[in-house]
């Protein structure tokens, strides 16, 4: 696995964060190149369990170099406390380095972005209310503050003033808000600054110095391919490209450097906030999948929506980003059903049978599942390692996803543990 990608090949919340920190076991590097403290991951080793935000789970691996890169939204307060935590716990950071590039999320844009969903009513987003969308907005505005700027005082409180001119507007005159003071962020900054100065770094030369020295460099993407922000199911997204194409921007290094792409896709679909998803039940396997899998989010525990594989939605991901192998978590968590369902088409209200996703959001919304049922299994799969370890109902249901995206699947969760996965074997 010299440079590999993983990416979430659904709504987000696959399991990237387990399949990511077994593989940063095995690599020299992992770089997060999209998203911020919008995502999060929980991973139990040792006996202790973490929750990461913005720090790559390669951190508890010692001598890996972590990387965040120029494509991700940095909370400074939120990277801070994530760094005393880790460090409370003696987790050693000085292999963390910072892209200089990197957008900042200023308070005021957690502001904007919980002010704008309330405004929004029933059309609102259900973002992470983390104030993702409002620092890549003012990003591509040309208005935002980057990690470098941290290094300059001077620079820093002049971009706050031009920045707030306008959202004091926003604040005050649209949502009723009280108005931000450029001279007071600036000072509360300062202490962060001071913290994260030393992590600031070009982190596109090391990844382009380590990949020339051979070494293995795990690129992680947060979200998933059906929140991007150009082939998701817009406006009902998150602001960044979690496809795997984006690690190339994200992290300053060109496409001929990547060898392999891993889809990471839950054994059945969640989503949290708003937005149309056509295998959605509310049935008695959707509450199975809700307790069994700890359908429950990292970052908001918000109540994850629940339902079938949507294989549609899967070839699309696998198109969208290449996959050169899948990952199949929580196959686990289907054990106990009588029968369990694969999407393998939509139809439209006018009976159109789609197999592609539609490109157009309204016909998506309109489309209704059309499901391959097959036999399900009572066996508990924790205890299994090898695919000759899994009932055969569960096996061919894996077979079913593998010929159905061809993809080969490759690895397989069959437990909540680290270890807890049927690993490097191919369907
Ligand atoms: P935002 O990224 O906070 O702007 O939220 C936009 C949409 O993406 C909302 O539907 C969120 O629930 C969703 N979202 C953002 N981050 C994650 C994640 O890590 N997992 C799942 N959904 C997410």
């Amino acid at each position: 696995m010299p440079t590999t990608i993983v990416v979430g090949a659904q709504w987000g919340d696959e399991g990237k964060g387990k399949v990511v920190d077994l593989l940063a076991e095995r690599s020299d590097m992992v770089a997060r190149f999209q998203g911020g403290n919008n995502a999060g991951h929980t991973i139990v080793t040792g006996g202790e369990t973490y929750k990461l935000h913005l720090v790559p789970s390669g951190i508890l691996y010692p001598g890996t170099t972590c990387l965040i890169g120029s494509g991700t939204v940095v909370d400074p307060a939120a990277l801070v406390a994530e760094l005393d935590s880790l460090e409370e716990r003696g987790v050693a950071l000085d292999t963390l380095r910072l892209s200089g590039n990197a957008h900042l999320i200023m308070p005021y844009h957690i502001a904007l972005d919980g002010a704008s969903e309330m405004k929004l009513g029933r059309f609102s987003i259900g973002t992470t209310r983390r104030g993702i969308g409002p620092a890549y907005q003012d990003k591509a505005a040309r208005v935002g503050i980057r990690a470098q700027d941290l290094l300059d005082a001077k620079i820093l409180l002049a971009k706050l003033q031009i920045a707030l001119e306008e959202k004091n507007q926003l604040l005050e005159v649209l949502y009723g808000l009280p108005r931000m003071d450029a001279e007071q962020i600036a000072s509360e900054l300062q202490p962060h600054a001071e913290r994260l100065a030393p992590f600031i770094a070009d982190t596109s030369l090391l990844v382009d110095r380590a990949l020339r020295e051979g070494k293995r460099v795990l690129m992680e993407g947060a979200q998933g391919t059906l929140l991007d922000i150009d082939h998701g199911t817009y406006p009902f997204v998150t602001s960044s490209n979690p496809i795997a194409g984006a690690a190339c921007a994200g992290i300053g290094i060109g496409p001929t450097r990547i060898d392999q792409v891993i889809g990471v896709s839950k054994a059945y679909t969640t989503r949290v906030g708003e937005g149309p998803f056509p295998t959605e039940i509310d049935s008695a396997a959707g509450e199975h999948m809700l307790t069994q899998g700890n359908e429950f989010g990292t970052t908001t525990g918000r109540q994850r929506r629940c339902g079938w594989l949507d294989l549609v939605a899967l070839r699309y991901a696998a198109r969208l980003s290449g996959f050169t192998e899948l990952a199949l978590t929580k196959l686990d968590v289907l054990s106990g059903l009588p029968t369990v369902q694969l999407c393998t088409a939509y139809r439209t209200p006018e009976g159109d049978r789609l197999t592609e996703m539609p490109y157009h959001q309204t016909v998506f919304h309109h489309c209704t599942p059309e499901y391959r049922e097959l036999p399900g299994w009572d066996d508990d799969l924790t205890g299994c390692r090898t695919l000759g370890d899994l009932p055969a109902a569960a096996r061919n249901y894996v077979e079913a996803i593998a010929d159905a995206v061809e993809v080969p699947i490759t690895l397989i969760g069959t437990g909540q543990g680290r270890h807890e996965v049927i690993d490097r074997v191919e369907i």
